[in-house]
């Protein structure tokens, strides 16, 4: 990032203040600069070499100048002048780092969208070969937690080849992938022709999955339609509305479990949960493997009417996406934030079939910070 010139620049012991042309302001502590020095990174690896407690408990700046590209500052109990580049300063002054994990769009009223106009869309040649269009799809994907994938060919075993373009399939007890298609005695109701209402897949486990493929095969020729819609968006609105339900859910921990061929897991977490500074950080509702809440009888009731009004907003058909997806459409979501489910079929008269797999959530972020960084290198 290349910062603008610098128009005053003041140093007291404690801080250092810095302000550029084009208003940005920096205020750094005395002891971040001096945790930060650039000689206290790893020349190759740029880890940090020093530990908090090696630091002076009383780090103060005796003065500052600015001579180049860089602003160095002696310190009043160390000979040694320290110097920082101003374009790494400018970039911490500017916040958060411009990544699109970090500028969620929120979208509420699902069933104004339509799949295919309002969300990401690519095709199968496209994100194997144009990596611009695929950083544009993955851009999408992190800022709406919803995208999709066209022309993907009908062949089992083809979205691992698709998703080696989007981030890191990770294995479960269910493999690599997993097979959605009705059998005669499924262990997930998922295995099943019932319709699904909206969910989060697997809060049973540690970590949830992050991201969630649907490869359609073999689409249902009438019913089996996908439901999506915003979890964020819709926990927000419950803030709006009843904001002590809200924070019931975000304070309570709900046991979720899974008994299977091979796997007993178990986790507990809040069916919303927040980020340490308070923002909506993911959503686990799944009704379907909720295991009895272990809470005395006052407070379960309580739990249970702010349970019952987020149930009531995700069954409200205003906030849900629905779209049919076709023979070699592939749906992808951010599983801890898009709730997903679909519509009941005839599975007798029509094998629908569909293979999904899990992503880590940080290897699809990687994946477009890798790719942003590449095409700015070539560009
Ligand atoms: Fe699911």
């Amino acid at each position: 990032m290349k910062a603008p010139a610098v128009t005053a620049v003041t140093a007291r012991p404690e801080r250092l203040t810095v302000q550029w042309a084009d208003g940005t302001r920096g205020e750094f502590a005395a002891i971040w600069l001096r945790d930060n020095l650039p000689e206290n990174r790893h020349h190759h690896s740029g880890q940090r070499l020093n530990d908090v407690a090696d630091l002076p408990r009383d780090s103060r700046i005796r003065s500052s100048s600015v001579a180049g590209t860089g602003l160095s500052l002696a310190w009043q109990d160390e000979s040694q002048v320290a110097t920082f580049a101003l374009d790494w300063l400018y970039a911490c002054a500017t916040g958060l780092p411009g990544r699109p994990e970090f500028h969620p769009r929120r979208w509420l009223q699902g069933a104004t969208l339509d799949a295919k106009r309002d969300f990401a869309l690519l095709s199968w040649p496209a994100i194997q070969s144009d990596a611009r269009a695929r950083l544009g799809w993955l851009t999408r994907l992190l800022q709406d937690g919803l995208a999709f994938l066209t022309g993907v060919p009908s062949i089992e075993g083809t979205i691992l080849e698709a998703m080696a373009f989007v981030g890191r399939v990770a294995e479960t007890n269910y493999g690599r992938l997993f097979d959605v298609r009705t059998v005669a005695q499924p262990e997930n109701l998922a295995f099943s022709d019932l319709g699904l209402g909206l969910h989060a897949d697997n809060p049973y486990r540690e970590p949830v999955p992050g991201f969630q493929a649907l490869h359609t095969l073999v689409a249902a020729p009438d019913g089996g339609d996908s439901l999506f819609a915003d979890g964020f968006a819709l926990a927000a609105q419950l803030q709006a509305d009843d904001p002590d339900s809200f924070t019931l859910l975000t304070r309570t921990p709900v046991p979720f479990r899974y008994r299977g061929t091979g796997a007993d897991l178990y986790a507990e977490r809040p069916l919303i949960e927040l980020s340490c500074t308070g923002a909506i950080a993911a959503i686990a509702y799944n009704n379907r493997s909720i295991q009895p809440l272990r809470l005395p009888a006052a407070e379960c009731t309580a739990f249970y009417a702010a349970y019952r009004r987020f149930a009531e907003l995700l069954r409200d058909p205003r906030f849900q996406l629905s779209t049919r997806l076709g023979n070699g459409d592939l749906a992808i979501f951010d599983n801890r934030r898009v709730l997903h489910g679909r519509t009941g079929f005839a599975s007798v008269k029509h094998p629908r079939h569909l293979q999904g797999c899990y992503l880590t959530r940080d290897s699809v972020c990687s994946e477009a910070a890798l790719l942003r960084a590449a095409l700015a290198a070539e560009s």
